[in-house]
């Protein structure tokens, strides 16, 4: 089988991150997608529009991004029409505060490579992956697009901030100073769902909080501890739902915003997704506070009316996305 650009590819139904996906009809678009191996990744590559495309995901062993050199080389011989940038070192509030160093430079420099070769290789469409983590710190009101450097950003992920900030600045001085190239970028919430880390260390929220309720429920503990005193108000998207959002901005990619919030446009305090989860795990113990552990903002909501006006809404209630995520951790996970 042979696209339009004249390379051949296999007919891979599996869509496993690390290979070449095609289509047997149209080929609408070459799109290069970066962290295929990971939760966003796995996310999108699982998407059925992804039939549509031709894919290319390299995993990081074919395409490491902090390799600038192998990266313009990659980018100049594949010649996508469209690269999205999963790829991160993305960690939970220990990592972030453990290895500061190592979030900035990683983040910054897989970025900076990434846009980098793409400009110099003429790629006209880039989607850029951010994070409600760039918006300044303990601000009760949703956070809107323009809010972006408006404040300082909370300490305990300033790193991780600080480059997905300088990435998304660099997209958008490209789109100022070049004409007819889009580099635009969707800020998510915080994500959880299937592929998600479920370790005590390294993990976010929703899936540190199922790894330690299952457990709990299993060695027939009557007591579990939550980090602080559990009022902290979080967004949690099931990430489905982001896939789902990413493929429509391929989709409709002239109207979406430079800059997009991708969130529920609500949220709930970390003792709601203690109970919820308990709920769906089957955990009736009691909840104690250790309140000498850092527990970040007060609140993180995004405003979602830029995402709302483009026509796009998440579609997973919490319950709904818990059972999801839950149902993945027991045939994947626990059982590992
Ligand atoms: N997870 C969230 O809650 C959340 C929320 C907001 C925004 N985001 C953003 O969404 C994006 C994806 O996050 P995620 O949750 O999918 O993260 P993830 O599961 O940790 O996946 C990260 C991906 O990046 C790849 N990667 C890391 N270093 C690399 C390198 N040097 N070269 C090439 N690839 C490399 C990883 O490859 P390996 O598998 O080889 O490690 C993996 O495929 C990131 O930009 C993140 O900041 C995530």
């Amino acid at each position: 089988m042979k696209s339009p650009n004249g390379k051949f590819y296999a007919w891979r139904m599996g869509l496993k991150a690390g290979c070449e996906v095609a289509i047997m009809k149209d080929y609408k678009l070459k799109i290069l997608l970066t962290g295929s191996t990971g939760m966003v990744g796995k996310n999108f590559l699982e998407h059925p529009k992804c039939l549509e495309y031709c894919i290319i995901a390299p995993s990081r062993q074919e395409l490491n991004l902090l390799d600038y050199g192998s990266v313009e080389k990659y980018i100049r011989h594949h010649k996508p029409d469209f690269i999205i940038h999963a790829a991160g070192l993305v960690g939970g509030i220990q990592a972030n505060i453990e290895r500061p160093v190592d979030f900035l430079i990683d983040n910054l420099d897989m970025g900076r490579n990434l846009i980098g070769a793409s400009l110099q290789a003429g790629i006209k469409q880039v989607i850029n992956i951010g994070s409600s983590c760039m918006y300044p710190r303990n601000r009760e009101e949703a956070l809107t697009e323009d809010m972006v450097l408006c404040g300082q950003l909370e300490p305990t992920n300033e790193g991780y901030a600080l480059a997905k900030v300088t990435i998304t600045r660099l997209c958008q001085y490209i789109t100022a100073q070049y004409p007819g190239f889009f580099y635009k970028t969707l800020i998510p919430s915080n994500l959880y769902g299937r592929w998600d880390k479920f370790g005590q260390t390294n993990s976010h929220l929703v899936p540190a909080i199922i790894d330690k309720l299952h457990r709990a429920v299993v060695n027939k503990q009557t007591e579990v501890v939550i980090w602080g005193d559990g009022a902290a108000r979080r967004e949690f998207l099931y990430v489905g739902d982001f896939a789902d959002c990413l493929h429509r901005a391929i989709a409709k990619f002239d109207t979406l915003p430079m800059l997009m919030n991708v969130g529920l446009g609500y949220d709930y305090s970390v003792y709601d997704y203690y109970r919820a989860v308990a709920n769906v795990v089957g955990y009736t113990g009691e909840f104690v506070y250790d309140l000498t552990k850092p527990v970040g903002m007060a609140r993180k909501l995004v405003n979602i009316s830029k995402a709302e006006s483009w026509g796009w809404h998440s579609r997973s209630k919490m319950e709904e996305g818990l059972r999801k995520t839950y149902a993945y951790y027991l045939k994947h996970v626990f059982n590992d």
